[in-house]
């Protein structure tokens, strides 16, 4: 279906997440002929460049980031001509501003959305501006990227700034996850069947594991991820948003604010990690050389051209001090240059209380679902069966398993995609509130201190492996372990 008209301006529309992933997906949403013929894209960026520049530009990005047989003639085409760009350094009030206004002429009446596609150091000034040359209407939209702040007081002066020009309700704080499809399926299993929610707490879960595990390392994005490191960059926002949908309670419907209030709720139940405790529930890893598939890859301060303590790998054990999850930790682990690209949500159950068959049957082992958020995202939970045969009774654990891909054929969409979509809709419910971004961050903080009290460096391990030792250990010395190492 149609989205209403819309004029889209990306804010650093040269930039990497502009060509990779936004006109990406706003060419996925044309091809699906989402977009009504009047809504316009229009690029700004310091570059000096004209509109058939940056048209080329963006066709060399859909060459790169799109699947050549998705690449329609007739639909680039008619992408490619609603697309405008405007050179401009959006941070100075003086300067080509007139020729975004310009651009944007007589679309006063549609949905109009800022993307700020930028440096979170820069939202407050391009709002400003934005407020100055007079471009506000009645649907305007702000997007910000994360990361939002480097901690709790930056986020808060960012908030503050965007919140001096804009209301609460057309700020649209993006956390790419919460657009992916596999992540929003994670309410649907929960609250669509009534088969896990009664097993869905400390009675019956032994402890979740989440990981996201990416096989490439900072691919150019040194600069700025050697200042941010994998706790900023992942578990401040994707991380955090993952574990509040698997603790949330039953939102009453799924409105903005009714899923917002109860995931506000997780955030704050979090037991603060501490300097005192920061060694035995945290561990921060940097890759050094090693191989992936074969293929020799350099280590980090390598790939830097610098030595660093920035870690690029860690792992937490974190707790929610409620009803619901007390004692039930939540094991959360992240890395680059892992041996594989692959995300996951385990949910670990409790052992049944007696083995009514006897050892000789073999190990009762507990049952176990696991989410699988990417690649071949899924369903899978192993349960208790008997070995077939005519001898003594044998038992195993064997998966159920529901692959999406081989149910579904559709194409899965990006979850840029979909959010994107939501921010000319108007809806909020899959976009951070500020009091969320504001408590993550005071969980994050506290962690970022204890490392820095207790000198925590971050342990070496070899790219291509699963992190420093001391992430099997941290779940060793529960007697557990993580999934991927049965
Ligand atoms: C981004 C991080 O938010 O998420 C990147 O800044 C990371 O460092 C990326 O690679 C992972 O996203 P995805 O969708 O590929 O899992």
């Amino acid at each position: 279906m149609q989205v209403n008209p819309f004029d889209y301006v990306v804010f650093g529309g040269t930039g990497d997440l502009a060509l990779r992933k936004l006109m990406p997906a706003l060419y996925y949403r044309e091809r699906d002929h989402q977009l009504t013929d009047d809504s316009r894209i229009i690029g700004v960026s310091r570059t000096d460049q004209n509109t058939e520049a940056f048209r080329a530009q963006i066709t060399k990005a859909l060459e790169q980031f799109v699947p050549a047989e998705d690449i329609e003639a007739g639909v680039l085409a008619r992408f490619l001509g609603r697309i405008t760009y405007v050179p401009l350094d959006a941070t100075k009030p003086a300067g080509n501003w007139p020729l975004l206004v310009d651009a944007l002429k007589d679309g006063g009446e549609k949905a109009r959305v800022f993307y700020l596609a930028t440096s979170p150091v820069l939202f407050g000034a391009i709002c400003r501006n934005i407020k100055e040359a007079d471009l506000i209407c009645p649907k305007t939209r702000v997007v910000l990227e994360k990361p939002i702040g480097k901690d709790q007081a930056s986020a808060n002066a960012v908030n503050n700034e965007v919140g001096a020009i804009f209301k609460e309700e057309q700020i649209f704080r993006i956390d790419h996850y919460l657009g992916k499809e596999s992540v929003q399926n994670l309410m649907v299993l929960r609250f669509g069947n009534a088969l896990f929610e009664p097993l869905w707490s400390a009675n019956y879960i032994d402890h979740v594991q989440i990981t996201v595990a990416e096989k490439v390392g900072v691919e150019g994005r040194a600069d700025y991820y050697d200042k941010a490191g994998a706790l900023r960059d992942m578990v401040q926002n994707h991380f955090l948003q993952l574990l509040c949908l698997v603790a949330m309670e039953p939102p009453s419907s799924l409105t903005e604010d009714m899923i917002r209030n109860e995931k506000i709720k997780v955030l704050r139940a979090l037991r603060p990690i501490t300097a005192q405790d920061v060694k035995s529930r945290t561990v921060r890893g940097q890759y050094r050389q090693g191989a992936i598939e074969g293929k020799s890859v350099a280590g980090y301060a390598e790939e830097l051209g610098a030595s660093s303590n920035t870690e690029t790998f860690v792992a937490i054990k974190a707790e929610v001090d409620n009803w619901r999850w007390g004692g039930v930790p939540f094991y959360l682990r992240t890395g680059k240059r892992m041996p594989t690209r692959y995300s996951e949500i385990v949910i670990q159950f409790k052992a049944v209380p007696h083995n009514v068959f006897g050892r000789g049957a073999g190990e009762l082992t507990a049952n176990r679902l696991v989410i699988r958020l990417q690649p071949d995202e899924g369903v899978n939970l192993q349960i208790m069966t008997k070995v077939p045969g005519p001898g003594g009774l044998r038992l195993r654990s064997v998966p159920l398993n529901l692959s999406y891909a081989e149910t579904f054929k559709d194409r899965y969409p990006d979850a840029y995609e979909r959010l994107l979509m939501d921010t000319v809709r108007g809806n909020p419910s899959l976009f951070m509130r500020r009091d969320e971004v504001d408590a993550a961050w005071a969980w994050i903080d506290t962690i970022q201190k204890g490392w820095k009290d207790a000198d925590q460096p971050a342990e070496p391990y070899p790219a291509g492996s699963w992190g420093p030792l001391s992430a099997a250990l941290l779940l060793a010395r529960d007697d557990r372990r993580w999934n991927d190492a049965d």
